[in-house]
């Protein structure tokens, strides 16, 4: 079957989401529920309608976008991603899944392809954690992994409850009906740039994802006492900016020591509060991130970090809290799908090779209620989160291809 995908209208459109955004060009920001965001959602649907396509939002905002297949009533199979950007992101990491998603399944109904299961794009609210301190809100409240007690429990730096944003941004409901059962899908894969070297390293256009990395991440609050930085002597402080510095560097070398490089550790996120020059810093809050392929390596470093709060505040003489943001567990793609994908580079005459992915993506959660694989493209140098992020036209329309082969070959009813 040849695909047409129509690679320019694909660059151009991802262009014009680019543009929904809150921070100057090339720079991208569009944080789940700002209006840029809503403006983006509605400019969406208004392209999916446009494809003849059928569109239900749950209670959370995910957006679910079916192309009906011959039996509708067999478990449908999904695609999709995230169009929430951080602050100060580039223009294709998640968008390359939903509006890759989207031509994939216009190129499908040019070919004059017909599926037997319904194929779905799935626009994922919040992958994100920028608002609301936790990623993947759409996908885990769809699996079930985050329930309807989220509604109160997550919310963002300026008090305002899920609940509060998303009634706000016109999404009613209860967050009980937004979970999915297992029956429910067939397949779920999603297109993503690969936000790592690899590829574009190897020169190898299609990247495979065997798994998932297992993301962790909590605050860290270290409460000590301020005062005057002249008038303080040394002996007499209890400094919390110090406590934070010792804890960064212990929790690089915890995620360094593990002997596996599939460990990593970042400290993003560092408040010090008063944040004056001369003055003692008080408070300081840590956002900690800790990741591994291995799940129980990775809670290693977890209970390594928790140990070291705990010594550091006591030798320092400090208070300490810790929040607990989350602790998920890795993915392994479906090795049908996996064999199924590397079936449709094949076919595109594509090289390929199977990869890990080190970002978390919805996918993880997908994985919990459906066999789920991902195909990656590369990205310029690897970098991603970052305005210069970069995909060329010709590697996100070679995913695309490989994406609606795959979708075709899953439709099957077998
Ligand atoms: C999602 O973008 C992540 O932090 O991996
Ligand atoms: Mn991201
Ligand atoms: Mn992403």
């Amino acid at each position: 079957m040849t695909i047409a995908v129509d690679a320019e209208r694909l660059a151009l459109e991802i262009e014009e989401l680019a543009a929904f955004s809150d921070a100057e060009p090339p720079a991208v920001t569009r944080v789940v529920f700002s209006d840029q965001d809503l403006r983006a959602r509605a400019w969406l649907k208004a392209r999916c309608a446009q494809a003849g396509l059928t569109i239900r939002e749950d209670a959370v905002g995910n957006t679910f976008v079916r192309w009906k297949g011959l039996q509708p009533d067999l478990p449908a199979v999904a695609t999709g991603s995230h169009i929430d950007a951080i602050p100060h992101a580039g223009k294709f990491d998640g968008v390359v899944g939903v509006l890759g998603g989207l031509e994939a399944i216009r190129a499908l109904q040019q070919s004059d392809f017909r599926p037997e299961r319904s194929i779905e794009l799935i626009q994922f609210t919040a992958e994100e954690p920028t608002r609301f301190g936790v990623g993947c809100i759409g996908s885990r409240l769809l699996c079930g992994v985050l329930g309807p007690e989220a509604d109160e429990k997550l919310s963002g730096d300026d008090g305002e409850t899920l609940r509060t944003v998303r009634t706000r941004a016109g999404f009613s409901g209860g967050l009980a009906s937004v979970r999915l059962s297992r029956s429910h899908y067939a397949a779920f894969v999603e297109l993503h740039i690969e936000q790592g070297p690899i590829l574009e390293r190897e020169g190898i256009p299609i990247g495979i994802v065997t798994n998932i990395a297992a993301p962790a991440s909590l605050f860290v609050i270290f409460e000590g006492q301020g005062g005057h930085a002249g008038g303080v002597l040394m002996p007499d402080r209890h400094d919390a900016l110090c406590a934070a510095a010792e804890l960064i560097t212990r929790i690089e070398s915890l995620a360094k020591n593990t002997g596996s490089t599939d460990t990593v550790a970042t400290v993003g996120i560092c408040e010090v509060h008063p944040g004056a020059i001369n003055s003692i810093p008080s408070r300081v809050r840590l956002g900690v991130d800790l990741r591994d392929t291995d799940g129980e390596r990775r809670d290693e470093v977890l209970r390594g970090t928790m140990a070291a709060v705990r010594e550091i505040a006591q030798m320092r003489k400090l208070q300490i809290e810790t929040r607990m943001l989350n602790a998920d567990e890795p993915a392994i793609s479906a090795p049908e799908i996996v064999a199924i994908i590397e079936r449709a580079c094949e076919q595109e005459s594509l090289k390929s090779r199977r990869i890990v992915a080190r970002a978390y993506h919805d996918s993880s959660f997908m994985a919990q209620i459906a066999p789920m694989a991902m195909i990656f493209i590369p990205c310029r140098g690897g970098v991603s989160h970052r305005p210069d992020e970069y995909a060329a036209p010709e590697d996100i329309v070679a995913g695309v291809r490989v994406l609606a082969h795959t979708l075709a070959d899953l439709s099957r009813a077998h």
